[in-house]
């Protein structure tokens, strides 16, 4: 196996950055990981899609070496989590470790320092500040101190601080909350990038749309299990390309109706909706005109685009049909 390993290049002996083999973690009675089977090969992304409390933020952690898996393997640059955590530590680009910057430092000075303590010598830390401080946005603020940053521009700076030393698996948990449609936008840019450029990269996040922009691979991570794993493709081909929603006075009267027309709705009992996959405008159709024989009238009724709610009831299992949205609200099951 590798060992003293001091460059990128001569790591790569296998194809997958990141192996996790039935990882578990428990914390007291609560299961947070519950045989979590994952691969991440050199050059992807993997996005790991989940509700609060599924179980997303303790796997970073445990690929990250900040907790300790109860139970499983796992491999991050050919290194085990738990006997060689420096080793690990050392490759991994995180987000999130350097809330405590000097605010009194530059995003200038700030990647500078880092790219120095990475070993580079003073002219490649200015490029390599320069380059990030381009990627992410940050060239105009790049001058300013951080105390009167804004807090967009110190989760920017957080992320390119976790790249300065082009590391070659990147982990970052829901990297992209909170920030603006544009840092967004660049945000996915630099990912992409960085896939393109060899890393590995799992990330996070609550949202199928940025799932399905940038992952080549999504797992949907629920109550600490893989529930389906495949390209953004395959799994939107499972859950269908859009939905349709009805909220009809009668929630349950409508929800017999269209049982009695074969169709199987989810019904939202807080909103008082009932929602069903409809690839076609045809299944559309199909669903007004079994309200329509029952003469119960849709009220608001709104096509969506699929989001995680939808990959979660396509992918239902009998407890979890129009569960809460927190996933650690666990039922008795
Ligand atoms: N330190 C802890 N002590 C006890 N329980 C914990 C701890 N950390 C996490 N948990 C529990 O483990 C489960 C998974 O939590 P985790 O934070 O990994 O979820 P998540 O998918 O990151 O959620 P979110 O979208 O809210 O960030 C939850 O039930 C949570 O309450
Ligand atoms: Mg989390």
């Amino acid at each position: 196996m590798t060992s003293a390993i001091g460059t990128k290049a001569a790591s790569a002996t296998g194809t997958d950055a990141i192996e996790t083999l039935a990882i578990g973690k428990r914390f007291g009675p609560v299961v947070a990981l519950d045989g979590v089977d994952l691969t991440v090969p050199r050059g992807t992304v993997l996005c790991l899609l989940g509700h609060n409390g599924a179980g997303k933020s303790t796997l970073v952690d445990v690929l990250t070496t900040l907790a300790r898996p109860t139970s499983g393997t796992a491999r991050v640059a050919g290194f085990d989590v738990l006997a060689e955590p420096h080793k690990v530590r050392r490759r991994i680009g995180v987000t999130g470790q350097f809330a405590a910057l000097d605010d009194r430092m530059t995003p200038r000075a700030t990647l500078v320092l880092l790219a120095r303590l990475h070993g580079l010598g003073r002219r490649a830390a200015h490029a390599r500040a320069d380059e990030l401080l381009e990627r992410f946005g940050l060239a105009e603020v790049a001058a300013r101190a951080l105390r009167a940053c804004s807090g967009g521009t110190r989760r920017r700076l957080d992320l390119a601080a976790g790249l300065t030393g082009r590391p070659e698996v990147v982990v970052l948990d829901e990297p992209t909350a909170g920030l603006d449609p544009v840092s967004r936008l660049a945000l996915w840019d630099v990912v992409r990038g960085l896939a393109r450029d060899g890393a590995a990269v799992l990330l996070t996040t609550q949202d199928l749309a940025e799932a399905d922009r940038l992952a080549d691979t999504i797992a949907v991570l629920r109550r600490g299990r893989v529930v389906a794993s495949g390209t953004p493709g395959e799994l939107k081909a499972r859950v269908g390309s859009r939905s349709v929603t009805v909220r009809p006075a009668d929630p349950a009267a409508a929800e017999q109706a269209l049982r009695a027309g074969g169709i199987t709705p989810a019904l939202d009992p807080a909103r008082g909706t009932l929602t069903v996959p409809a690839a076609s405008s045809r299944q559309v159709s199909d669903v007004l005109r079994a309200l329509d024989a029952a003469g119960i009238d849709p009220g608001d009724l709104t096509l969506s685009e699929p989001g995680l709610d939808e990959v979660y009831l396509a992918l239902a299992t009998p407890d979890s049909a129009g569960s809460a949205r927190d996933d650690s609200v666990r039922g008795a099951a």
